[in-house]
């Protein structure tokens, strides 16, 4: 049994996630960026995580999926800056299983991550109301993924690994 964790990740949020997975699976395993990833080929199990950017998975790892998921197990794992109740996360959470429509996805994942500062200035600046409400959002997104969140991903993960 070999396990991938893939991930993209801007400001360290997603890596966190990543890591957490990473620590919590047993049997061989490999970590690294997506962007790095040539090919799944090889691996029996793929944790494939990315954050949410402008309402949509990031681009690169939706492209990934598109191209490189067909026919592969994978688990799909993502931060945001909304709170998990959001009901936006499951409209995302659809576009990536869109992107990874030929795969077996056996499993998702989210979870809130910080927004970082910049992010926050810029969507503040927007002309757009719904930009404008998600950059009054960012501060209470500090400091996430915290360690509650963390010890989810690694249940979570732990959870796939026994089910297969
Ligand atoms: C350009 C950009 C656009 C973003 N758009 C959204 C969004 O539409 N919805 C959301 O919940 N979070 C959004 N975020 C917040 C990120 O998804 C969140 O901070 C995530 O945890 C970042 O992960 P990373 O640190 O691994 O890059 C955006 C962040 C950036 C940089």
């Amino acid at each position: 049994m070999k396990t991938l964790v893939a991930y993209v990740s801007q400001t360290g949020n997603t890596k966190k996630v990543a890591e957490a997975v990473y620590e919590a699976i047993p049997g061989e395993k490999e970590i690294m960026e997506l962007a790095e990833v040539v090919s799944l080929d090889g691996y029996d199990l793929a944790f494939i995580g990315f954050p949410i950017n402008a309402f949509s998975p990031n681009p690169a790892a939706k492209e990934f999926l598109e191209k490189n998921s067909s026919g592969k197990k994978i688990a799909i794992f993502m931060t945001h800056g909304a709170h998990e109740d959001s009901e936006d996360v499951g409209l995302w959470l659809d576009k990536a299983r869109e992107a990874a429509a030929g795969a077996e996805i056996v499993s998702t994942f989210n979870c809130q991550g910080e927004v970082a500062q910049p992010i926050i200035d810029f969507l503040l600046k927007s002309d757009e109301p719904r930009m404008q409400e998600f950059g009054k959002l960012g501060p209470t997104t500090k400091g996430q993924p915290d360690e509650s969140r963390l010890e989810r991903a690694r249940a979570w993960a732990l959870e796939v690994m026994s089910k297969l």
